[in-house]
């Protein structure tokens, strides 16, 4: 009933990615939901897609507060949570039988245990994975693995190893979870060559259809807030400053990838259409937001999918497919 109001459901904006069909490409990113607690309400809200979690295959408490801040002058968030998550099986069991009229998407991630906890051994913690992959992708209609968790003190720079993400890759194609599109969200960091290496190493497998960069742990260069008010504060910047090395990531990876087996999505400091629009031209087939919905509350989601059609329009462009990386040369 609430889409009736907010939902901006024309043909112009429907994207097929890894076989699932989003309405429209606006969605929800990972990290406003954990629990996948609201999701009804927030696909009421007319994103065109609700990504919950980060969700791990134990339980976790995060990190201690506080871990949560704004600056306001920037409509950015510094974000510590450590992915507080109530584990898979708890989370699986509250979405049994959900059904959205968008597409639901499950990101995951290995545990948090909490900083002095004993280091885990590689196998463990890309059995972690595969373990909350084989409880949640039944309530899934795609999975996007976090290989990347600025706020965690475990698993954070584990897949920057190619050997290592290789060997993650293998235990993915071998473990039987239900089919679902599977993504991965990766670190931005590590320049080009990052990129190219995260490529040629996913391209050698196949159940990956597409990636997406998450916030880097490093501050964002030219922020407004003085580093006083800042420089105590744990965590990431999300918002508007992430969103210049998150676009390279985008621009860098569109060029480079394989564009009939992967798709992109992005993120990071969308608030307008004219946004969402520039990054889907920059590569982007879906972009997802967060901090925008914090700090503009929920009419953005529909202010952004209208006048994304406004932009088409405007461009005489018939389906928001034709655009997707047209800027980059
Ligand atoms: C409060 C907060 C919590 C987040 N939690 C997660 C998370 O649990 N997992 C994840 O993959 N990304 C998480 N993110 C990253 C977002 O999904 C998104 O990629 C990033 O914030 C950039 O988009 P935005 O500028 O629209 O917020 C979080 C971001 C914020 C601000």
């Amino acid at each position: 009933m609430m889409r009736a109001m907010t939902a901006v459901d024309d043909p112009r904006l429907a994207v097929d990615a890894g076989g699932v069909r989003f309405p429209t490409p606006i969605g929800l990113s990972a990290g406003f939901d954990k629990n996948g607690e609201a999701v009804s309400t927030l696909a009421g809200l007319g994103f065109g897609f609700v990504e919950i979690g980060s969700v791990s295959a134990e339980p976790s408490a995060g990190n201690p507060p506080p871990r949560l801040f704004r600056l306001p002058a920037d409509r950015a968030l510094v974000v510590a949570y450590g992915v507080p998550n109530e584990g898979a099986e708890a989370v699986a069991h509250r979405l049994a039988g959900t059904r959205l009229p968008v597409p639901l998407g499950i990101n995951i991630v290995a545990t948090n245990r909490g900083r002095g906890a004993p280091p885990i051994a590689d196998d463990a913690l890309i059995g972690e994975y595969m373990q909350a992959a084989t409880v949640l992708a039944p309530a899934a209609d795609y999975l996007m693995f976090n290989l990347s968790c600025p706020n965690t003190t475990d698993g954070c720079d584990f897949f920057a190893d190619r050997g290592r993400l290789d060997g993650w890759l293998t235990a993915l194609d071998e473990t039987p979870y239900a089919p679902r599109p599977s993504f991965l969200k990766v670190s931005p960091l590590g320049g080009v060559a990052m990129i190219e290496r995260l490529l040629e190493t996913v391209g050698r497998h196949t159940k990956i259809s597409g990636l997406m960069f998450n916030l880097p742990s490093a501050r964002p260069a030219g922020l407004v807030t003085p580093e006083a008010v800042w420089k105590s504060w744990p965590g990431a910047v999300s918002g508007p400053p992430s969103a210049t090395l998150l676009d390279h990531c985008l621009v860098e990876c569109w060029r480079r990838m394989d564009r009939n087996r992967f798709v992109l999505f992005a993120s990071g400091g969308v608030s307008s259409a004219e946004d969402a629009y520039a990054k889907i031209r920059k590569g982007a087939s879906l972009v997802a937001l967060l901090t925008a919905l914090v700090y503009e509350g929920p009419g953005v989601v529909r202010r952004i999918t209208r006048g994304l059609l406004d932009l088409l329009d405007r461009d005489g462009v018939k389906h928001v497919s034709e655009v997707v990386g047209v800027d980059v040369r």
